[in-house]
């Protein structure tokens, strides 16, 4: 067990601390040398229906259903094909109209998962090609799925998901690179610089983690919280998803995530001096609105945790804290962001004294409904 976690008090600590080897181990192989193009061995035989899609439905649960909102942004953006992202539980009792020239993803961190895999069944009948994002080789879902793309990610044991998370993401983010190219909507030079930066998040993510001391500091303000909000915008409205459902989960504060400019429709009647609201607020096209709703939290004496660009001067001075990530590109930007929202959950479930890895009424894999 001891040598298992290589030195780490928990598995889940040990998984956030190899994300910059399990992305690089999602992407090894699937990069040309030269960086100029990607390859998808596990779909190459059905691109060509992936390419004609009339549009995508993503299946998942839980934390990969948060993975799936991040694919919606980017299949949207770079290959401009509608997609819908459906929680597995909900679409298999619904009755769905499924096209046979849609496709589905399903994404599952284990394979297993009951409600996905029942959609899967349910959504063969209509012709639709089937695609699985799985980290579990030979899983009941890569098995049931007609292809699909491993996140090799490794084995997930802390039941609060991290790398499977990031791997997932990262091979959205190439299935959707590679289709915004051969759907000729992205230009080979904005190609290889979505490839060359997808390269570089490993060392981004180092870089975080060498603060990993900080952002524990900041995880013991607020340990006693008993509410927290999470606020993002566009591919980074996920990512405060993510982060709300690591802090619950694993100790047992509630959270919620919302899309920053919702918060005015409704959540923003829970802000006072006791509400730590954590903002992604990185340098973006929403930068300017995420700077508003940050004051729109001030005025109400929020607390304000901001996730930023390092470098921020704007922010800086209006949050109470902030924890800057490297610069990166736009659309790879829940990589590095979901970094330090994991380093902060994981810390104050510890200081809280929960079983990090085991929290209760929780199974790492749900086969049953
Ligand atoms: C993640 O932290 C959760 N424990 C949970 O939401 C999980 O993501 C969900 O059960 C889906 O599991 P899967 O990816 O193995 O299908």
């Amino acid at each position: 067990d001891e040598i298992d976690k290589c030195g780490y008090e928990h598995f889940m600590l040990k998984e956030i601390h190899e994300q910059p080897h399990t992305i690089s181990d999602t992407f090894r192989g699937r990069i040309s040398m030269d960086q100029s193009n990607l390859f998808l061995g596990g779909i190459t035989d059905v691109l060509p229906r992936l390419v004609q899609a009339r549009r995508i439905i993503i299946i998942a649960c839980g934390t990969s259903w948060h993975a799936g909102l991040v694919g919606e942004y980017l299949f949207e953006e770079y290959a401009r094909i509608p997609v819908e992202v459906e929680y597995a539980s909900e679409f298999r009792y619904r009755n769905p109209v499924i096209y046979a020239d849609d496709v589905i993803i399903a994404i599952s961190q284990s394979g297993e998962t009951a409600d996905t895999l029942a959609a899967i069944k349910m959504a063969k009948e209509s012709g639709a090609l089937i695609l699985g994002v799985c980290n579990v080789a030979g899983s009941s879902i890569a098995r049931e799925t007609d292809a699909g793309v491993y996140t090799h990610a490794g084995i997930e044991i802390g039941v609060a998901s991290t790398k499977a998370f990031t791997s997932q993401v990262t091979v959205l983010m190439m299935m959707a690179f590679l289709l915004g190219k051969k759907r000729n909507l992205i230009s080979q030079e904005a190609y290889e610089e979505l490839i060359a930066g997808l390269t570089q998040i490993p060392d981004k993510i180092q870089e975080i983690l060498s603060d990993e001391q900080y952002i524990k500091g900041i995880g013991e303000t607020y340990k006693d919280a008993t509410n927290a909000l999470y606020l993002g915008r566009g591919n980074l409205y996920p990512v405060a998803l993510e982060g709300a459902l690591k802090l619950k989960e694993i100790s047992y504060i509630h959270a919620e995530g919302y899309p920053a400019a919702e918060m005015k429709h409704g959540p923003i009647a829970l802000i006072d001096e006791n509400m730590p609201v954590f903002i992604i607020a990185t340098k973006d096209k929403s930068y300017e609105k995420i700077v508003s709703n940050i004051q729109e939290v001030k005025a109400r004496n929020g607390k304000v945790i901001a996730v930023v660009t390092k470098g921020d001067d704007v922010i800086v001075k209006m949050a109470d804290h902030v924890i800057e990530v490297p610069e990166c590109h736009e659309a790879l930007a829940p990589l590095v962001t979901i970094i330090p929202l994991q380093i902060i959950s994981y810390y104050i479930a510890v200081l809280r004294g929960c079983n990090v890895d085991q929290p209760r009424n929780l199974a790492k894999s749900v086969t049953v409904e």
